[in-house]
């Protein structure tokens, strides 16, 4: 029987596919059949994983795109589906964060992360989106938020308000994209070790937080896989504006 999760012939493009989440994301989704476009700033990073990529049997295609300049996103959609035809699958995956008190975060601080997490995302899923409407093949795009677009965290308030916009982002375009067969949804995960946090861990701030967490446990990018495939697949033509948490249960609380 025909897997709904397989993504043969199905063309992907992943920002933040440099690093933690994204170059997960990657491997899951070149693993399902899909050809994979690598996006970010660290060129040689994305090389690496191309390399892998097709080490393993896959195909994958690095292009550069810093999400934070409109042109440099336009060209690096361009040269993912010059390389790779149009794309069918948006993993909306570059983010930041920067960690301050909300009477001391600076307008540096502001635009950073707003520039990237909420700006950065609109302007790909607008570049990609528009992409697949004018294709009329449907599509599937993945806004990656975060728990703390769902609930306020201490030092993290900046970061918040941008993954509670991309929320808002997510529910806008899938309500107006729909007609065209593109479902627009985000997951929210909770805390996972990449290299956005590795850090604080080992602080002794980082070992409290752990003890308050559902689990008290921080998680790893493999439990998104099975996530990631569902929305990207098939399987997901009626899951649209969906908002999911994928945090243990910590939103809940
Ligand atoms: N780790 C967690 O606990 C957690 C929890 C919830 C949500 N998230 C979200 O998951 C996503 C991935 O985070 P991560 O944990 O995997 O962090 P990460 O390892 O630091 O990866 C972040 C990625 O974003 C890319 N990026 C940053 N600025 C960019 C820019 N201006 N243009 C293009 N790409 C840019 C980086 O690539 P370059 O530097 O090479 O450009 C990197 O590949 C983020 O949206 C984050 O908010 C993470």
């Amino acid at each position: 029987m025909h897997s709904p999760f397989r993504l043969d012939g199905k063309v992907a493009l992943l920002t933040g596919a440099s690093s933690g989440l994204g170059h997960r994301f990657a491997g899951v989704l070149a693993a399902a059949g899909a050809q994979v476009a690598l996006a970010a700033r660290r060129t040689g990073r994305l090389a690496a994983l191309e390399q892998e990529i097709a080490a393993g049997g896959g195909k994958a295609v690095a292009v550069e795109m810093d999400v934070t300049r409109v042109n440099s996103i336009a060209a690096g959609v361009e040269k993912a589906e010059a390389a790779l035809g149009p794309i069918d699958i948006l993993i909306n995956n570059s983010g930041v964060a920067t960690e301050q008190r909300m009477g001391r975060f600076t307008e540096a601080d502001y635009d950073h992360v707003m520039g990237t997490n909420l700006k950065g995302a609109f302007f790909v899923a607008q570049e990609v989106g528009r992409r697949m409407i004018d294709a009329k093949r449907g599509g599937r795009i993945i806004n990656v938020g975060s728990t703390a677009g769902l609930r306020p965290f201490t030092m993290l308030g900046l970061y918040g308000m941008s993954k509670a916009g991309l929320i808002y982002m997510t529910r806008s375009m899938a309500t107006e994209w729909a007609r065209h067969g593109i479902c627009v949804n985000a997951i929210c995960p909770g805390y996972i070790k990449t290299e956005l946090n590795a850090e604080h861990w080992d602080t002794e701030a980082g070992k409290k937080l752990i003890t308050m967490l559902p689990r008290r446990r921080i998680g790893n990018p493999a439990d998104l896989d099975g996530l990631i495939l569902l929305l990207a697949s098939d399987a997901a033509e009626t899951i649209n504006g969906a908002i999911i948490p994928a945090d243990d249960g910590f939103a809940a609380g």
